[in-house]
């Protein structure tokens, strides 16, 4: 049960006091209108428009192709539907690495045309200079580490990180740089549950896993794999609450039957 049900609005400094009182923090993705609604009112405390939308919403291969205005237009949707929850946007691809200028303004502009609350993005020490821009400008950021999943050229596989010592090693560094660069929290994707309750221990931030363990902060998943729409994505970190994808083909498979027999309208659905 959440102390914190009767919020109007969940902000960073809620989550911040959720992490020191123990209160698990709840995450899912939202794309638009109509799912945040139904999130907000289930009384998620974060809704992430996250560049997953790339692959669930446009059926990319990867998050790489998805445009900032693409992100601002599904922020845009999931702003108007969340009247409780904290509204964060992911900087897509190509719009904040490597230039600190450019990622301030990427920043600014989901701000500006969405309305969301902060933004998100991935990587350690490497993009510590945009981090530091975008909060000095008053954005609140989240830092993500683990699998990011704007690397997958790089990793080449979408497996678990940081088993090996080195990269775990890097990990916490990175982590502890994003704290210290002013992130309000980090999510940590598909890392070793061990590592994962290492880092969330050692931060005072809060740290958000996904396919990391339960001893961090919150938990955050994609909201089309969590209510079985992604046909056949079943990692080994997913739970799924519901198969909407065998309803709706039940139903769609229903609607078909009826206009074909011209059962549909009936007597009470026409004027
Ligand atoms: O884009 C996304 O959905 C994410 C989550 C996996 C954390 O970044």
């Amino acid at each position: 049960m959440s102390i914190h049900k009767e919020v109007k609005r969940i902000t960073t400094h809620i989550l911040q006091e959720m992490k020191q009182s123990g209160e698990k923090i709840s995450m899912l993705t939202a794309y638009d209108y109509s799912m945040a609604t139904v999130l907000d009112d289930a009384g998620l405390d974060v809704l992430l428009v996250g560049d997953s939308a790339s692959n669930v919403m446009a059926g990319h291969e990867t998050t790489l192709p998805i445009t900032l205005d693409q992100m601002i237009y599904h922020a845009q949707g999931v702003v108007r539907g969340a009247t409780r929850a904290f509204v964060v946007v992911d900087l897509p691809f190509g719009s904040y690495q490597g230039n600190s200028k450019e990622a301030l303004s990427s920043a600014i502009r989901i701000m500006k045309e969405s309305g969301a609350h902060g933004v998100k993005l991935e990587g350690g020490t490497e993009v510590v200079d945009s981090i530091q821009r975008i909060i000095t400008a008053g954005i609140p950021v989240m830092g993500h580490l683990g699998l990011t999943p704007q690397s997958i050229y790089k990793f080449g596989t979408y497996t678990v990180r940081a088993k090996g010592e080195a990269e775990a090693e890097k990990l916490k560094v990175d982590a502890q740089a994003l704290q210290d660069a002013g992130c309000f929290a980090v999510v940590l994707e598909k890392i070793p549950a061990a590592l994962a309750k290492e880092v969330s221990e050692s931060l005072h931030i809060p740290v958000i896993g996904i396919g990391a363990g339960p001893h961090c902060d919150g938990q955050v998943l994609v909201v089309n794999d969590m209510i079985g729409l992604t046909k056949g994505f079943k990692p080994r970190f997913l739970r799924q609450y519901i198969n909407l994808y065998d309803g709706i083909l039940d139903a769609a498979k229903a609607y078909i039957k009826d206009v074909k027999a011209n059962d549909f309208p009936n007597e009470k659905e026409q004027y």
